[in-house]
């Protein structure tokens, strides 16, 4: 999350004094009667009015507690209050004076490995000590949940959050078994704490989030949930392609915005897609389910993957090189490896058309965010249709600027029927590991 509050003032030119010459703003806008400082993230917006307001609340996004206390120590001579850690919603906050004696209230998130506060009791859904124990990092669907009380004591993070990395090696000790989620981190750190485990079982068939070798070399198993949301996240790829190239969002915005005024020539136009080219970065499960619906639109399908691959329909196998410069839509469905990441640099991204639409709902660090930004801000690309990040969840606010990217908050497998799915593979995982079976799905 991320915003400006404005507020209003008397002095437009006393508040540019003291918001720059004091505290070290940089002026981000001025519009004469309205001014927009910047300090790194943190903007401030200052409207002319007669009647001041008094408080507001401001919510500014940081990548680490050192930012937000170097923010803290500028505006600490006039703060009326202390810094705190909310556990429930990461957020930083703290409260300060401006020279108006104005209170304004701020609220810093932070990234979960920078919470400082543990939430150290868990719920146990199923108190049972002769069971062996199985952690679950977030409620899934309830059909999962089920499963594993049967063989399980469940302790479940039934907060409408993510833990934090605290809290997991908090938890983690005592389990047997662990159910996680594609945003817990499951490094060497979580594996080291954990005394008893057996089982990782990700709640999602990316498994960039768990050190495999480690798990390996600790004879932890890992299993991961693929085959159950290919569909569904194919549909979701293409709900950006066609979002993106025809402008579906932006003209949705457009006319919420009341500025619909009849039908126009060059109103919103887009990119077609039938008979146009489909690059498929990573023809994999996924890959392959998006380009079977590209030949419903009559599209040429170019592949780029390690090894060749025979889909029941035409596609062809070329070079990463090729398949950036001759694909009109170019979607990502490959993992996120050593290999993959920062594959899409600016190099690479600058031999796409100026009409290409860039589709990820593979995993945000396999592009280079930056260099993307810049392509679509500079219209060196047509448009993004994003359901990954570089560093969920948080998006640069030059992303949310731009009207040519569709921004979806990673939901590609998420259909009622294929959440559920994914819990039961999940849950049959982590049952079979340690009931001493062959699970459906185990990575290592
Ligand atoms: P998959 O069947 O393993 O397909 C991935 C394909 O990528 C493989 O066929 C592989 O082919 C190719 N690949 C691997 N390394 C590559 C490289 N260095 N260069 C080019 N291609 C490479 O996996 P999937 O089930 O389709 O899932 C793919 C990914 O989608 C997941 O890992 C996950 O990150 C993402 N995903 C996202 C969502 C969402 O909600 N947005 C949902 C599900 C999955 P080769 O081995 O021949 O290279
Ligand atoms: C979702 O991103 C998954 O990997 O399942
Ligand atoms: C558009 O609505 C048309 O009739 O061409």
């Amino acid at each position: 999350m991320s915003g400006i509050i404005f507020f209003k003032t008397a002095n437009l030119s006393a508040a540019k004094e003291f918001y720059e010459g004091v505290l070290g703003m940089k002026l981000w806008k001025d519009q004469g009667k309205c001014l927009i400082f910047q300090q790194g993230s943190m903007k401030l917006g200052f409207c002319e009015g007669e009647v001041s307001e008094t408080s507001g609340t401001i919510t500014f996004v940081y990548d680490s507690a050192t930012e937000v206390d170097e923010r803290y120590a500028r505006f600490q001579k006039i703060a009326t209050g202390k810094p705190e850690y909310s556990e429930y919603y990461k957020i930083y906050h703290f409260w300060a004076k401006d020279f108006e004696g104005r209170s304004l209230e701020f609220q810093c998130f932070m990234q979960p490995e920078q919470q400082v506060k543990v939430n150290t009791s868990l719920d146990i859904l199923n108190p049972d000590k002769s069971k062996p124990k199985l952690l679950l990092t977030r409620m899934i669907p309830e059909n999962a949940v089920e499963k594993l009380k049967q063989l399980f004591e469940v302790h479940a993070n039934t907060a409408p959050r993510n833990l934090s990395k605290a809290e997991l090696l908090h938890q983690i000790p005592e389990m047997d078994a662990l159910l996680c989620l594609l945003g817990d981190t499951i490094d060497k750190q979580v594996m080291d704490a954990a005394q008893k485990l057996r089982v990782i079982s990700n709640y999602a068939v990316g498994y960039n989030n768990i050190d495999t070798d480690y798990a390996k070399s600790r004879n932890i198993a890992v299993c991961n949930t693929p085959g159950v949301l290919t569909e569904s996240t194919a549909d979701l790829a293409w709900a950006l392609i066609m979002a993106a190239s025809r402008r579906i969002a932006e003209s949705d915005r457009y006319v919420r915005r009341g500025k619909f005024e009849g039908w126009e020539p060059l109103l919103m136009l887009g990119q077609d897609l039938h008979q146009r080219t489909l690059g498929i970065l990573g023809l994999g499960r996924i890959g392959e389910a998006v380009g079977r619906r590209a030949t419903g639109f009559g599209m040429k399908i170019l592949y780029y993957s390690r090894t060749e691959k025979s889909p029941d329909y035409s596609a062809t196998k070329v070079d990463l090189e090729t398949l950036l410069r001759k694909s009109d839509i170019l979607s990502i469905h490959a993992p996120l490896t050593d290999e993959t990441k920062g594959l899409l640099g600016a190099r690479e991204l600058a031999m796409m058309k100026e009409t290409a639409v860039l589709i990820n709902t593979g995993r945000g660090p396999i592009v280079d965010e930056k260099a993307m930004i810049k392509a679509l801000q500079e219209k060196r690309i047509f448009a993004a249709g994003l359901d990954v990040y570089a560093q969920e969840p948080f998006i640069p606010q030059e992303l949310l600027d731009l009207e040519n990217v569709v921004l979806l908050p990673h939901i590609g497998s998420a259909s009622f029927a294929t959440r559920a799915a994914m819990g039961d593979m999940a849950a049959e995982n982590a049952i079979a590991i340690v009931k001493g079976k062959q699970p459906k799905s185990r990575i290592v």
